[in-house]
């Protein structure tokens, strides 16, 4: 893919009336871009994930991934029209980092504005429970939800396509930040989930004893996990964190996984469906056999999902959106 091509996306736009939606993501590190067509068909999917960037830092900077959607924005998005026809621009406008945001929404705006074409503002939460709105899963809600991502920690109760309910969520970190902070004292690359979950595979969950809070109601609390493991590995040599590197991050993953699961059986819910960036971990998909999970291409942030959800809200037409912004808050 070109880097830091011009700004010619609005001249390869086609207009149809086919109903197919181009959605744009940019709320975090990932810049994406996909088209999907009213019947909830993925026609492409473009994400251009900045991971590698924010790896030598252990977290997002979220000046730098400002600068990153800016100069990846264009590009991603003309390999995600490549010929399709779109009849509206969907994109994220909250939650999420501000500067980021910001680009997405500037970039939908010209090109909505450029082809005389509604635009449609999506709730990147809204965004993660349309994961499973798209073929071939196509579910069909009344469901409980659980979204776990980097950002958020929560438990939905999901009556339309329209939109949620909030039911429960974290007093702290969320369960993707508990993954990543945890890699980060374990040694581990940046995201975390992902090296946590691979690593986890050789080592034993009873190893050790990591607590899983237990909050009254449907809310969750990280920190004092996240606490545990920065004592444990305090108390341990190098070569002790070496050889038992895999024990902790196995024994890590279980209590996380066992705090999130706790949850969603104390909803009593008996249609559960589990999406967001820590839905690709293995053990937990593993622990709720009987719910509905995103599909793992869809787990983590991508377009297709926003695209999805701006099948169910309200397009803005043309040219009330000029004055639209960004929010970092839902
Ligand atoms: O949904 P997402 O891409 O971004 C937010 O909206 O926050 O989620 C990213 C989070 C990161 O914290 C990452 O470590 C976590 O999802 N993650 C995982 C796995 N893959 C990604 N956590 C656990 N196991 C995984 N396999
Ligand atoms: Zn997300």
């Amino acid at each position: 893919m070109a880097r830091g091509a011009p700004l010619t996306v609005s001249d390869t736009l086609k207009v149809s009336d086919t109903g197919s939606i181009l959605g744009i993501e940019t709320s975090c590190d990932e810049t994406a871009a996909a088209v999907v067509t009213a019947d909830g068909e993925i026609a492409s999917n473009v994400v251009a994930s900045q991971a590698d960037l924010h790896a030598r830092f252990g977290g997002v900077v979220p000046e730098v991934a400002s600068r990153r959607h800016l100069e990846l924005i264009a590009p991603v998005v003309e390999e995600a029209l490549d010929g399709h026809d779109v009849g509206a621009i969907a994109v994220t406008t909250r939650p999420g980092l501000i500067g980021a945001l910001l680009v997405g929404v500037s970039a939908a705006k010209a090109l909505a504005w450029a082809r005389r074409l509604p635009l449609i503002p999506v709730d990147h939460l809204h965004g993660h429970i349309a994961s499973l709105y798209l073929e071939p899963l196509d579910l069909q809600p009344p469901f409980t939800c659980l979204l776990a991502s980097g950002g958020h920690t929560m438990l939905l109760d999901v009556r339309d396509r329209g939109g949620y309910r909030v039911l429960g969520t974290t007093l702290d970190d969320a369960a993707g930040e508990a993954f990543d902070k945890g890699a980060r004292l374990l040694g581990l690359g940046y995201p975390g989930g992902r090296e946590i979950d691979l690593l986890a595979r050789d080592g034993d969950p009873t190893a050790y004893d990591f607590p899983v809070a237990r909050l009254p109601g449907l809310d969750f609390s990280f920190s004092g996990l996240k606490t545990a493991l920065l004592y444990t590995v305090r108390g341990l040599t190098a070569d002790e964190l070496a050889r038992r590197r895999a024990d902790l991050a196995a024994s890590y993953q279980r209590a996380i996984v066992l705090a999130l699961v706790e949850r969603v059986e104390a909803t009593g819910a008996d249609r559960v469906a589990v999406v967001g960036g820590v839905a690709a971990n293995s053990e937990l998909r593993a622990a709720l056999p009987d719910a509905a999970l995103a599909p793992l291409p869809l787990c983590t942030d991508n377009a297709a999902m926003i695209a999805s959800a701006a099948r169910y809200t309200e397009p803005v037409p043309y040219p009330d959106y000029l004055s639209l912004d960004a929010r970092p808050t839902a």
